[in-house]
């Protein structure tokens, strides 16, 4: 397994693959990597002969203050776990590589409607940043199929819309969030949460649950309900940035008609902030 860092030698040691008549898989990734990520790599590798993953830290996803300088870079540790995992290459360019000429002015990739609200609304800029980069690497890799978590559910919409919008001639594939044992969603950033705060961080989780099973036994005054779950968070020690109920196809706001749901959280624990979700089907 190589390790690449430049747009050139990747596209040679993919047209290689290419020739030799490979299917090609990409899963984009910031690294540090964790099961949740290796999970995409599996379902990659199942559905293609030839994997690349690639580790960026995205600067233009990142707002202003956000933790773009923090975030946790470890891409000996990430090559051994993708070593294991069977992927075929990884492609870790540095910032220069992917915007030589700056960030400022460089083409954006909007993607209206589904990146507003939820993660959209507390984070201006991300969606554009993240559709920018995986245009990006789409256009770098041409892969066949790209896996992503339904972790981040919304980026999952921008980029499904994003690429459906472009007629980008790739398969776009979501696979199911990996959690810990307690419930806690596998995230990079579960790493910034101190030891008391991580005992609290299944909260989150739980929360979603037992809206999602309330609404499932037939409640259906949802502004309440969510304004409970709201506070029981609160008093756990978490303070919610949004948690909202939505159609799961569309990400509009539910109505009384709506019956293929999720409901989306995101949350505040000391500095972390933690997302998660769960989708559900009523009947
Ligand atoms: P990152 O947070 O590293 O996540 C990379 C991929 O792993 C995403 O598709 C994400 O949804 C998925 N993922 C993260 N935690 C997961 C979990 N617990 N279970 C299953 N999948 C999980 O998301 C990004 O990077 C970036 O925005 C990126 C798409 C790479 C663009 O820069």
């Amino acid at each position: 397994m190589n390790t690449l860092h430049s747009i050139a030698q990747l596209r040679a040691a993919l047209s290689r693959a290419r020739q030799d008549g490979k299917r090609i898989g990409l899963v984009p990734t910031m690294g540090n990597l964790h099961a949740g990520h290796i999970a995409l790599v599996e379902k990659a590798r199942q559905r293609t002969d030839f994997v690349v993953v690639s580790i960026f830290v995205n600067p233009l996803q990142f707002a202003a203050g956000e933790d773009l300088d923090s975030y946790p870079r470890t891409l000996e540790a990430d090559q051994r776990k993708l070593l294991d995992a069977g992927a075929h290459l990884v492609f870790a360019p540095n910032v220069n590589e992917m915007y030589p000429h700056g960030m400022q002015g460089h083409t954006r990739i909007s993607v209206p409607v589904v990146s507003e609200g939820l993660c959209g609304a507390s984070r201006p800029g991300h969606f554009e940043g993240v559709a920018t980069v995986v245009s990006k690497l789409l256009n770098i890799v041409q892969p066949d199929l790209a896996v992503f978590g339904q972790k981040d559910f919304q980026q999952l919409a921008v980029i499904r819309k994003m690429a459906q919008d472009l007629c980008l001639p790739v398969q776009i594939m979501g696979e199911p969030t990996v959690r810990a044992e307690d419930g806690l969603a596998l995230s990079s950033r579960n790493g910034y949460l101190s030891e008391a705060e991580r005992q609290t961080a299944p909260v989150l989780y739980k929360t979603l649950q037992s809206i999602a099973s309330e609404i499932q036994s037939g409640q259906r005054d949802y502004a309440a309900l969510i304004e409970r779950a709201r506070q029981q968070l609160e008093i756990a020690g978490l303070r919610a940035d949004y948690l909202d109920l939505r159609d799961a196809t569309s990400l509009h706001p539910v109505t009384a008609n709506t019956t293929d749901m999720v409901v989306l959280a995101a949350a505040y624990l000391g500095k972390t902030r933690l997302i998660d979700n769960l989708h559900f089907v009523i009947n």
